[in-house]
């Protein structure tokens, strides 16, 4: 290597550490964010669109739609098995998670295990979300929002 490419060579070096220190605090960063604070936002993504927890938890009108007073609060099944297996036809109230800490509803959303071991009975899912994703749904869960409320209409507005 003669005198004149070294001399070229260590912008570039440095460039390149530059570079790599910028793309290691972005990975960083996103890492972080990942694994930071609950997110509700997700949360209710999980919900409503995920493990559709509202099809079986929130009360309908007569026309099969959704009673905002009703949302994710325990309701009666419209279904039932065709077939005799363990069944409980009515759902529990979900809003705000009023039987399970935050420890209990993670192991229950991530193990299918609610407290003293117990189980729930179909047609209850039994989830395995990641941990990440139990946190998110608990954390939307503790303040569920009705679509088409005031409350809705702000979060809509907040993101
Ligand atoms: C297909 C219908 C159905 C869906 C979908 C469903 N559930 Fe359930 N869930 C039930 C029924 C029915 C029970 C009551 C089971 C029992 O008492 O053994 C129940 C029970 C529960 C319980 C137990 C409460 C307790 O302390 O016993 C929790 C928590 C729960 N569901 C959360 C959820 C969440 C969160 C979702 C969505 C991610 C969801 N469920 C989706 C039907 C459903």
């Amino acid at each position: 290597m003669n005198k004149h490419s070294k001399k070229t060579l260590i912008p570039f070096v440095a460039l390149g550490a530059a570079i790599s220190i910028a793309v290691g605090t972005t990975a960083c960063g996103t890492h972080a964010a990942s694994r930071g604070n609950a997110d509700p936002v997700r949360g209710r993504y999980l919900v409503e669109r995920v493990g559709m927890c509202q099809d079986c938890h929130s009360a309908r009108d007569q026309k099969g739609a959704f009673v905002p007073e009703g949302w994710l609060a325990g309701a009666p099944l419209p279904f039932a098995p065709t077939v005799p297996m363990p069944w409980v036809g009515v759902s529990k109230p979900i809003a705000g998670l009023p039987t399970l800490d935050d420890a209990q509803a993670m192991a229950f959303l991530t193990t299918g295990e609610l407290p003293g071991g117990r189980r729930a009975l179909p047609p209850m899912p039994e989830f395995r979300f990641s941990a990440e994703d139990a946190r998110d749904i608990v954390a939307y869960l503790r303040h569920p929002i009705a679509p088409g409320t005031p409350g809705d209409a702000a979060a809509a507005g907040a993101r």
